[in-house]
């Protein structure tokens, strides 16, 4: 059989985990898996909102409408935009990888710009789709080239992946600004943003008016539901939204309409919005906690936060993902999100910090003791 090969790449954060089960199977002794990208401090607790969901009904039994469930899409458009912008521009995808993959398949691009240290997915559902695809350093190295960016896109992740460092709001506005009025399109890819503002965040509301701007968002990370694979995407350009309507039901007949059904329920009811407010609160408790210790014992690599603050759900600690397992903790090495400096980048490892503090200081404790 010939097999029309990619060349994509497994996910290394896949194979890390399981050396690391290996290991433990081995030895016996128990890690902390800091090496993942989910938030770990503690399960959204849906035991009380599971109760409004009728499993019997048309909702959840039958094909969902391709572009998603209208009373999901006007509760999102409340939640996240504050009722400014139409339901009609916002499409249900099956997460955010999902939504980036048909974003990237159906803008009509020469390039697309990622941040120096990226999520690798990125790179890998480029390559399956034959996207050219450049670096940059700093915002101010996309302003400085606006006629080379004309017909480029630029992806936007704040708080990062992998570094967890987030910049000023005014700051990434001005740069949208910027390239919006240049015609470069602007993906703003930033899952993690909602872990740490409520609902009263009105940054998509000031992103709204730009119409070169293309929101991606999922619940994997703001709700922590990333077992029910949904998100969404937002874009003012009616081609595109048309285009992601055909290509999602070519590729999977719409998305799931339980997970739909579920999300609903969580941005719309009572008990919804408790069991989100109790997981936001409870993450970022915990995300702060750690990253204080970070910096406390000096394992925090600060040189990645001179302009930004890290915010988690991820940072850089200055120790290599092997010095890291001695003391078993899975990482991920930094080298595996740049394609700058590999070799210094090795030196230094990504770790969620997005688990329960108590634990987090138990396997820190003896190598931060090491240092001090
Ligand atoms: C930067 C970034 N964007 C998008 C995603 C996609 O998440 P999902 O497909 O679970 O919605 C991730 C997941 O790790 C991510 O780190």
């Amino acid at each position: 059989m010939n097999i029309n090969r990619s060349g994509a790449k497994f996910s290394k954060i896949v194979s890390i985990g399981q050396k690391i089960k290996e290991l433990s199977r081995k030895n016996g002794k128990e890690y902390l898996f800091l090496n993942r990208g989910v938030n770990a401090v503690c399960n959204i607790d849906l035991s009380e909102v599971i109760g409004n969901i009728d499993f019997n009904s048309d909702n959840i039994q039958v094909y969902p409408p391709i572009p998603g469930f209208p009373e999901l899409k006007e509760a999102i458009n409340d939640i996240y935009f504050g009722n400014k912008t139409s339901s009609a521009n916002i499409t249900i995808t099956s997460g955010g990888m999902n939504a980036l993959d048909l974003v990237f398949q159906s803008i009509k691009v020469k390039d697309i710009y990622l941040p120096a240290f990226y999520w690798g997915a990125y790179i890998h559902i480029m390559t399956i789709r034959g996207i050219i695809n450049y670096n940059y350093d700093r915002f101010e190295d996309l302003l400085e080239k606006p006629e080379e960016l004309k017909d480029s896109a630029v992806i936007i992740c704040d708080p990062n992946n992998p570094v967890g460092d987030k910049f000023s709001d005014d700051k990434v506005l001005n740069l949208v600004e910027k390239l919006n009025a240049e015609g470069t399109i602007v993906i703003f890819d930033s899952p993690y943003r909602r872990v740490f503002y409520n609902d009263d965040d009105d940054f998509y509301q000031k992103l709204l008016r730009f119409d070169n701007v293309i929101i991606v968002e999922s619940f994997s990370k703001s709700v922590g539901l990333s077992g029910q694979r949904i998100g969404f995407v937002h874009t003012n350009n009616a081609d595109l939204v048309d285009e992601l309507k055909i290509r999602l039901l070519y590729a999977s007949n719409g998305v799931n309409a339980f997970s739909q059904q579920l999300v609903y329920e969580l941005l719309t009811s009572k008990e919804g919005k408790k069991a989100i407010d109790d997981f936001r609160e409870k993450t970022r408790n915990d995300i702060a906690e750690n990253i204080k210790y970070l910096e406390k014992t000096g394992l925090l690599a600060k040189e990645f936060y001179l302009n930004s603050d890290p915010i988690g759900i991820f940072v850089i600690v200055n120790k290599s993902e092997d010095e890291l397992i001695d003391y078993y903790i899975g990482s991920i090495s930094l080298s595996f999100f740049t394609r700058i400096d590999k070799e210094k980048a090795n030196k230094f490892a990504r770790i969620c910090v997005s688990v329960p503090h108590e634990k987090f200081i138990r396997f820190f404790k003896p190598l931060a003791e090491r240092l001090n």
